[in-house]
């Protein structure tokens, strides 16, 4: 009996596919053997991201007929700005429509060519909007060695940051903290760790950013590890972490709870301003930021159910089951999970394909084919890099594949499914081969490449 269940009674359903095994093989034949291009009516499971993808509460959805549409000085927008501030206790609040659209805004703002950004890891898109500032983007990511589990694998590693902060301070205009880390493995990062940032950030003259999208998750993960933190609310240490940045941004399609939506939060009234000015000429009035009214209100109450205990605890308790599960199935498991997701590394399992020959999608599509479960593959498809003499593809440090958890979307019977799933697949791992990239655009190529079977 898995030590948990669902802290929720579901209202409202919606049906699953399920495809048969020649359907599936060609859905992905006709993908490109690729699975973002596989349509979601072909997915029995999707666990491809938690993004957007939540089921809202019958409070959510009640408010939403309290949106008010007016363009300008929304009453939704007076409850979001509420909501926010007396979450994060920064007083200017802008709502953006999604989290990129924020970290332009503010990274645009923030840097100017030949600046610098430091990230425990910048998010791709995080790091799209450095890039497209002209500034360089640098991830100074703790070092885990392997097989030795962290709990706060999330954090920012302070030497090389003192290092880095030393050499060049005048380069480095903002260090941001992706709570939790979601490239990293979607581990936290630690209370202790964001003081020490915070301190540095202050010796040098840094400002000090936090990408919030999962902050309820990792205020809750730190209550579970950290020294000092246990016994007091998610609510309260995510006070404490937003009270040590100087500002934040976040996709509130993660624990906004809501299917859209994105925030900047801001102490600077003068950098708020600018900023408005760039929401009004490319999103939106200040008061709806590219949302519905509606999104607001499914926002500003999504807000107050993700910070609640039982929901988070529910959260960390079903990954961490999860892992457990897909672990006794015979998958190398990254432990501790975090909330989000469970990370597997294909590399291990499928050590007998080269990184070139894209291990994790193989172990991605052969999910796909055994059972109609998606999964993000994050190995050399997303993360390497195209040899510049047209040999092999630089690898990627790892070849992981993600199973993201929707937030409450899936039953436990859903997730046993995907368990005997992954079973069938890893039972036969030695035989799985690999995949040719046949096209691919020059950036981000996961989501539009076509493949084909190495074998
Ligand atoms: N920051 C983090 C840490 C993210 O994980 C994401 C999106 C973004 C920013 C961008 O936000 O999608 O609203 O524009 N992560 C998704 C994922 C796509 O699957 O991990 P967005």
């Amino acid at each position: 009996m898995p030590p948990f269940m669902e802290p929720f009674r579901i209202k409202s359903v919606e049906p699953i596919p399920f495809p048969t095994a020649g359907e599936r093989r060609d859905a992905l034949v006709a993908a490109g053997w690729n699975l973002f291009r596989v349509p979601a009516g072909a997915i029995t499971i999707d666990l491809l991201t938690d993004s957007g993808t939540a089921a809202m509460s019958a409070a959510q959805w009640s408010a939403l007929m309290r949106g008010d549409e007016s363009y300008a000085g929304a009453r939704s927008f007076d409850r979001f700005e509420s909501v926010v501030r007396d979450l994060t206790g920064y007083p200017e609040v802008l709502p953006v429509h999604q989290g990129r659209a924020a970290e332009r805004i503010v990274l645009g703002l923030l840097l100017r060519p030949g600046d610098i950004s430091v990230s425990n890891t910048h998010f791709d898109s995080t790091r799209a909007s450095v890039e497209a500032a002209g500034a360089q983007a640098v991830d100074l990511p703790v070092p885990i060695a392997r097989g030795e589990p962290a709990p706060f694998g999330g954090d920012i590693d302070l030497d090389r940051l003192r290092d880095l902060l030393r050499r060049s301070a005048d380069r480095v205009r903002c260090v941001v903290l992706t709570i939790t880390n979601n490239a990293g493995g979607g581990q936290p990062v630690s209370v202790r760790n964001v003081k020490a940032t915070r301190q540095l950030c202050d010796e040098h003259g840094v400002l000090l950013y936090l990408d919030a999208s999962r902050f309820a998750e990792n205020a809750y993960l730190v209550t579970e590890r950290e020294e000092g933190y246990q016994g007091r609310t998610p609510r309260e240490v995510a006070r404490v972490v937003f009270d040590l940045a100087d500002g934040c941004w976040a996709s509130l399609k993660k624990d906004g709870m809501a299917n859209i939506g994105g925030l900047i939060a801001l102490r600077d009234a003068g950098l708020a301003r600018r900023a408005r000015e760039q929401l009004i000429a490319f999103e939106g009035f200040p008061t709806y930021g590219g949302l519905a009214g509606r999104d607001l209100e499914a926002l500003a109450q999504g807000l107050l159910e993700v910070i609640e205990p039982d929901y988070l605890r529910y959260r960390a308790e079903c990954a961490r089951w999860f892992g457990e599960q897909l672990g006794l199935a015979g998958l190398p498991v990254l432990q501790p999970t975090g909330c989000h997701a469970v990370y597997v590394d294909a590399g291990e399992m499928l050590s007998h394909i080269p990184p070139h020959e894209l291990p994790a999608t193989a172990f991605g599509n052969a999910l796909y084919l055994a059972g109609g479960v998606r999964v993000t593959e994050l190995g050399t498809l997303v993360f390497g890099r195209r040899d510049p003499d047209g040999g092999p593809d630089v690898p990627a440090p790892r070849e992981l594949v993600r199973f993201t958890l929707p937030r409450r979307v899936y039953t436990l019977s859903h997730l046993e499914y995907v368990v005997d799933v992954a079973e069938t697949v890893s039972s036969k791992a030695g035989r799985l081969t690999g995949y040719r990239i046949v096209e691919q655009a020059g950036a981000l190529r996961q989501f539009t490449a076509v493949l084909r079977p190495a074998a």
